[in-house]
Parts: structure tokens; C-alpha cells; sequence
């Protein structure tokens, strides 16, 4: 089967989710790094246990409750006002460099986001990226009501699109989300955000490990969940070369 949609997932992969880092630390000077980093892997983690519990509460609720959680943790005050405030940068987060051309040159397929933000905060935040009329749709788990990387989730996909698993391709940066839609059936190309050996460099290199190096080992690796991506790819644009190639990109 050929290729006939690439659907991306948002928060990480065609978003960089670390330009919160410029909010965070305007409205608590010199904490910026560490509420950054804390938030968002209490985010996921907000996602993965409302999954388990079967207690969906959509993703502006689960970004503000991990802000708050973070907050409180660091003592630091704010009113729910300020914590839905900060929220707001989730919204306007800032487009990775390389996306809007990926997007032009992958044109002739069928385009789409598949993410675990609610419907408003992807309308927000493609509206301002300017690329909404690059994509034919935006799918969120809000329709499902459950989170990444339940496999209910990519079989909505699926549906959506009216596609079979091998017509699609998804593309994350994210570990769980690749496992999830590998394990699923997907084509899966993973965008490494951070090369195996700069972290290692890092990683080896670093007197202490502060909470931007702890979150990139523990969120930009590829997960041991026995399901890895089909290919690695370095910047979205190299995805015109591999669906170019056809059948022989996948090997299988
Ligand atoms: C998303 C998260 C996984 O966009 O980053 O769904």
C-alpha cells in the first residue's frame, strides 16, 4: 500500500512545547527552566493516569491542573487566573522551523494532526502557526475522550481519515506516541528533536543534571516498548525523500 496521509502529532513535534520556557520564567523570574520541564512531564503524566483511571478531563484542564500541581510544588503562589494565563502559552507555542516546509512540499497527500490537545487549543494554536489551511484536518482524543496512546485513539484515526493502517504515515517525537501507533499498525517515522550522541555528549558532560537534561533523557529517547518507529528521520522535511520512495522505505 502506498502512503496516502501523513498525520503529525502537535505538542513536540510540529510544536516545540520548550518555548513555554519564555512565560514561565517572565511571571517567576529565575524558576522558568524548572517549571518548564516539571509541568510538562506532569502533563503526560496527567494524560496517561487519567487513561488508566477512565477519568478523561480534556487537555486544557490536565495543562492547567500540572501547572498548578508544579506550582505548588516549587511554593510558589499564583491565583487560578495567573495559572490559566501561563496556561495560554500552550497555545501559542512556536512552530518548529522546518514544518511549514515539510508541510508545502508534502502537499499532494492528505494532511493531518492527531493529538491529545482539546479541539479549542488546537484550533488556537494552528490558527496562529498559520497552518490551517495546509491541513484537511485536525483529530483530537477529546472526540474519543481518551488519551494517548490508547489504541482507540489511532483506530479514530482511521476512521477519520476513511483510511486503512498502512496508508498512514504518523510522525512523532514523542516515545509513547510512536510505540502507541506502531503498536497500532502504522507507518511510523520518529524526528529525533535531540541526536542520540548530543545527548550522550550532555548527558557524560554535565557536572549536575538539571531539569532540561533530566527531561530530555527521560522524553527524548525512543521507548524500550518493544514497538519502535519504521525510521528516524533528523527534520521534518526529510519525510519528501521517504515518501518518495515508496514501499521501499518500509521494509516490510
Ligand atoms: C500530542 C502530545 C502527545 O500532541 O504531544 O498529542
Amino acid at each position: 500500500m502506498t502512503i496516502k496521509a501523513v498525520v503529525f502529532d502537535a505538542y513536540g513535534t510540529l510544536f516545540d512545547v520548550q518555548s513555554v520556557a519564555r512565560v514561565t520564567d517572565a511571571a517567576f523570574p529565575g524558576h522558568g527552566e524548572v517549571i518548564t520541564q516539571i509541568w510538562r512531564l506532569k502533563q503526560l503524566e496527567y494524560t496517561w493516569l487519567r487513561a488508566l483511571m477512565g477519568q478523561y478531563a480534556d487537555f486544557w484542564t490536565v495543562t492547567q491542573d500540572s501547572l498548578a500541581y508544579t506550582l505548588d510544588t516549587l511554593g510558589l503562589v499564583a491565583t487560578p487566573e495567573l495559572v490559566a494565563q501561563i496556561a495560554e502559552a500552550y497555545d501559542a507555542l512556536a512552530l518548529y522551523p522546518e514544518a511549514l516546509e515539510a508541510l508545502d512540499a508534502l502537499a499532494p497527500l492528505r494532511l493531518a494532526i492527531f493529538s491529545n490537545g482539546s479541539p479549542a487549543m488546537l484550533g488556537r494554536l494552528v490558527a496562529q502557526a498559520g497552518i490551517e489551511s495546509r491541513l484537511e484536518t485536525v483529530i483530537s482524543v477529546d472526540e474519543i475522550g481518551v488519551y494517548k496512546p490508547d489504541p482507540r485513539g489511532y483506530r479514530h484515526v482511521e476512521a477519520r481519515l476513511g483510511l486503512g493502517r498502512d496508508e498512514i504515515l504518523f510522525v512523532s517525537s514523542n516515545g509513547f506516541d510512536i510505540a502507541g501507533a506502531r503498536a497500532h499498525g502504522f507507518r511510523v517515522a520518529r524526528i529525533a528533536r535531540l541526536p542520540a550522541d548530543a545527548l550522550r555528549r550532555e548527558l557524560a558532560g554535565a557536572a549536575t543534571i538539571g531539569p532540561a537534561l533530566m527531561f530530555k533523557a527521560l522524553r527524548l529517547r525512543p521507548e524500550r516498548l518493544g514497538f519502535d518507529a519504521d525510521v528516524t528521520i533528523a527534520a521534518l522535511t526529510d519525510l519528501v525523500a521517504l515518501v518518495a520512495q515508496g514501499e521501499d522505505a518500509w521494509g516490510r
